[in-house]
């Protein structure tokens, strides 16, 4: 049999840096009240959520990707031409082909790389890191340029009091590396499509088309908020496990920002102490689907609240029904 030389790279990987972008457009909950029957105290006390930011004029999801992603590349102070692979993760790039990735890397000045889309929703950035963080380990790409950007508010059902109040838009961007030592655990992920139809989109494009009618997102709050508060609970725990560590050696908690009483009931659950630095951004942003992690990573770090260098957990679920977590060193 003739041999074929396999690739190579480095033993470990980590995240070099993180950069984000909100849109400039501030909705607060009194705005919402115009379309659905609520209140702010609801929509507070139910999920935490005061504000969220949404497109403006000039802004899109392209827009607020690049924004992130320059960002990250300026604070990794690395050359450009070594990133080798661009990955976009995003539910809301509205073109089925091509993927947006390429158009991107064109954009930022990055030659040559491996570019695409991948679609797992709120659980979209960590399957991503896991991907980058395989690419590196494999040696085959020297740094991976991750982005998440979402503009959910395009598909928002502005009528439908059990969801109109939940999404933001934003983007969030990482440079995944190698290092000496390793900075991103074994990631815990899976799928569950028996409950695809727990989140959805209301119409496929055929339907879309007949209708006249762009596409809508729904849910059934009530099955995520069970599977999350249940399900999800669980994988945080084995997240932990699979990086060798307890819960008293976490410095920060970045989950999902979906609602801040599932992040209450994973804090009872993994019996974090209370020196843990827990994400709470969706008290501004709402809910960003797949930015939602790296925005809140970056929001923690700009504020000063979290530290290079601290050990954190994130997580991420969603439509799919899809989740992924794992265990990182901050950049
Ligand atoms: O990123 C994807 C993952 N998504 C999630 O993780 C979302 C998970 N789900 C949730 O966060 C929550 O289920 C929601 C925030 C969406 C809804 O909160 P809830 O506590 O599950 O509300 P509910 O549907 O159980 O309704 C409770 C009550 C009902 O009234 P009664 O029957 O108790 O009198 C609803 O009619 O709240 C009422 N209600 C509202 N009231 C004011 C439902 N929606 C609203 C509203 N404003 N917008």
């Amino acid at each position: 049999m003739t041999e074929i030389l396999a690739s190579r790279g480095p033993q470990y990987a980590r995240i070099y840096s993180v950069g984000a972008a909100a849109p400039s457009r501030v909705i607060d909950n009194e705005y919402l009240l115009q379309f659905i029957d609520s209140s702010d105290e609801w929509i507070t006390q139910r999920t935490g959520i005061k504000e969220r930011r949404w497109i403006g004029e000039g802004e899109n999801i392209e827009t607020l990707s690049l924004t992130a992603a320059n960002q990250a590349i300026e604070r990794a102070g690395i050359d450009r031409a070594e990133i080798g692979a661009v990955i976009l993760s995003t539910i809301s790039h509205y073109h089925q082909t091509p993927a947006l990735a390429p158009k991107l890397a064109t954009r930022l000045g990055i030659p040559d790389a491996a570019a695409y889309d991948i679609s797992a929703a709120c659980a979209g950035f960590c399957y991503g890191l896991a991907q980058a963080e395989s690419i590196v380990r494999a040696g085959q790409a020297t740094y991976v340029l991750l982005i998440a950007g979402e503009t959910i508010s395009e598909i928002t059902n502005l009528t439908d009091r059990g969801t109109a109040f939940l999404f933001g838009d934003g983007a969030g961007a990482v440079i995944v590396g190698p290092s000496e030592t390793n900075g991103i655990g074994p990631v815990v992920w899976g799928s569950d499509g028996a409950q695809e139809g727990v989140i959805w989109q209301t119409a496929d494009w055929h339907a879309a088309v007949e209708s006249g009618e762009f596409p809508k997102l729904g849910m059934d709050g009530r099955a995520v908020f069970k599977w999350a508060t249940s399900f999800i609970a669980q994988a945080t725990k084995k997240c932990l496990d699979g990086a060798g560590l307890a819960p008293d050696q976490l410095d920060v908690f970045i989950p999902h920002q979906a609602n801040d009483r599932i992040t209450d009931t994973l804090l009872r659950y993994l019996k974090l102490p209370e020196s843990v630095v827990v994400a709470r951004t969706i008290r501004q942003y709402g809910n960003n689907s797949a930015a939602t992690v790296p925005m809140a990573m970056d929001a923690l770090l700009s504020s000063g609240e979290a530290k290079s260098g601290q050990t954190a957990l994130i997580i991420g679920f969603g439509a799919g029904l899809v989740y992924a977590g794992q265990v990182i060193t901050l950049p």
